[in-house]
């Protein structure tokens, strides 16, 4: 059987059995990575290319060593060192970087729809690996991936995306696999952090965590966005931790056992504090691992366009 899609730009683009066909491939790399010897040459002779114009340390990362693991040559390429700073075009960039044919470009870039700009010019498989606001669909992908590992399924169950929901691009692709894959999904941040369109959006609001943390199998914390805030939305740090910092009180209104979740890079005291972070029902750490796995079977997937027997 063939995997469809040539680029993975949003998990909108994904039905529920193939985001599970994901978690299945991703479970068989896992068995992989935990092996003395993680490498296995399944790519061997293909060429990924990580361009990031934004910072990363985990996605940057994982995909490197993703890409290594299954024996394909990877190139990073950065904003700041790349011909981007002598005005050429993202478009010229891209077009560069295929004539030296390689096999997949994985984007980060500040402007949403970059990934599908250069999905619709390029004959290589586009992944986005964080575009603007608009998506972040392999940070989603490792998300539920993390939950089937506990849980087996997500559906039913109910997660509460707690903080910054208006410049996120975690929570949006978030929202839309999760409630595919049938949980609940419930949002709390202050108003003036909540996206203006939100109503139309599957899920429940709230604006009191206390109130909103009742009852949730999970609490998915995000980080301030601050460098997308173009105005003052909060007092400041001390007032909104106060209101919206994830603290272990308010797990005892959560149901027993609740998963603790944070894609990254982690702000202690702000989003999340330091006890619920590195308390035993977090899965941040794991959520790292899981990241790995998931991007090698995207890799698998998207490059090879095969499935996993
Ligand atoms: N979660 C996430 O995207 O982290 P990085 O910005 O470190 O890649």
């Amino acid at each position: 059987m063939e995997w469809p899609h040539k680029d993975l730009l949003d998990v909108g683009q994904l039905s529920r059995e193939e985001a599970e066909h994901v978690f299945r491939t991703g479970r068989y790399f896992q068995e992989i990575n935990a092996r003395p010897v993680k490498k296995v040459p399944t790519l061997k002779g293909r060429t990924v290319v990580l361009f990031f114009a934004e910072p990363s340390t985990r996605t940057k990362t994982s995909f490197d060593m993703a890409a290594k693991r299954l024996s394909a040559d990877t190139f990073s390429l950065a904003k700041s060192g790349s011909s981007l700073t002598k005005g050429e075009s993202l478009k010229d960039t891209a077009w560069t970087l295929q004539a030296m044919s390689l096999d997949a470009l994985v984007i980060r870039h500040q402007a949403s729809g970059a990934a599908q700009y250069l999905a619709e010019r390029l004959e290589c498989s586009v992944i986005n690996a964080g575009d603007g606001w608009h998506a972040h669909p392999t940070q989603a992908l490792l998300d539920a991936f993390t939950l089937y590992q506990e849980w087996g399924s997500v559906q039913g169950k109910t997660i509460l995306i707690l903080g910054d929901i208006a410049h996120s691009r975690v929570a949006r692709s978030n929202v839309q696999l999760l409630t595919k894959l049938g949980a609940n999904v419930r949002l709390c941040g202050p108003r003036t952090l909540m996206p203006s369109a939100v109503g139309g959006w599957p899920v429940e609001v709230g604006y009191n965590l206390d109130e909103a943390v009742r009852g949730v199998d999970a609490v998915m914390c995000l980080r301030l966005q601050l460098e997308r805030q173009t105005s003052c939305l909060f007092p400041d740090g001390r007032e909104y931790a106060r209101s919206y910092c994830l603290g272990m009180r308010h797990l005892e209104r959560a149901n027993a056992g609740v998963k603790i979740l944070h894609p990254g890079p982690i702000n202690r005291g702000l989003e999340i504090s330091s006890d619920v972070a590195d308390c035993p029902d977090s899965l941040i750490l794991d959520q790292v691992a899981s990241g790995v796995a998931v991007r090698m079977a995207l890799l698998f997937l998207y490059v090879t366009r095969k499935e996993v027997e």
